[in-house]
């Protein structure tokens, strides 16, 4: 396998909008392409309407890439999935705040897995959810669409809300708080992804503007070094 080239900013290309047929050449071809994580949308029909994939599958393809596979849980409750998860072979696994009952509880349990641990915020939940959890959080994940679908239109009110939670971030780690990423997740593309990172992400999703390519004569190198492109030229 070539190695993968190394980019200051990180794209996570979701592999719900991946050909589920094909998992394992898709997340190889991926991670050829310069992508940092691949990312993994769980949906459980139950806190989101639709239903995706979960441990197994996470299992499955683990053995295919070397990147970190970031797991997006949209499931409630959050707690039980943690350790399957973990076994499974994830490296960050983000959830929905409001989907589980003690939060710092749920942050530390990702943290005694060995896992990185992060908050995902859907667009109308604020920042406030980062209050007392700080030193608790490897990522904060801001939602950049309503969970539950690919292929949606980026919410612009996503962009004062990244520069917010930076300056949050920034403030954390003045105080000798360690490092916390910022993941923007849904509806990114090549002419929106300069905005997003100056406004603040350090790791972007991408699913459709990057499964949405054809993977025939390197189509989603192609898209991958458009994204890095874009995201540097802002
Ligand atoms: C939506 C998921 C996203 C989604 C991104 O609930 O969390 O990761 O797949 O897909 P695009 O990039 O197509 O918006
Ligand atoms: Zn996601």
């Amino acid at each position: 396998m070539s190695k993968p080239y190394q980019h200051p900013v990180r794209i996570a290309p979701s592999i719900l909008s991946a050909d589920f047929a094909r998992l394992g050449e898709e997340v190889r071809a991926i991670e050829k392409a310069g992508a940092a994580l691949v990312h993994f949308d769980v949906m459980d029909n139950h806190y989101v309407p639709n239903l995706t994939i979960g441990p197994l599958v996470c299992e499955a393809i683990r053995p295919h890439v070397s990147i970190p596979i970031d797991v997006h849980l949209m499931v409630e409750p959050v707690d039980a999935l943690i350790p399957l998860f973990a076994r499974a072979g994830a490296n960050i696994i983000t959830f929905h705040p409001e989907a589980t009952r003690h939060v710092d509880r749920t942050l530390q349990l990702i943290r005694d897995h060995g896992c990185l641990a992060g908050i995902a915020l859907n667009p109308a939940s604020p920042l406030d959810w980062m209050d007392h959890v700080m030193d608790r959080l490897d990522m904060v994940l801001l939602m950049s669409v309503n969970p539950g679908f690919g292929g949606q239109a980026f919410i612009p009110s996503t962009l004062p809300k990244l520069q917010a939670a930076r300056a949050r971030i920034a403030a954390h780690m003045a105080a000798g708080g360690q490092a916390i990423s910022l993941e923007v997740d849904g509806g990114v593309k090549t002419d929106n992804i300069g905005q997003i990172i100056a406004a603040g992400a350090d790791t972007c999703v991408a699913g459709s503007a990057v499964f949405g390519a054809p993977d025939t004569d390197g189509g989603y190198r192609t898209v991958m070094a458009a994204l890095h492109r874009a995201a540097l030229a802002a």
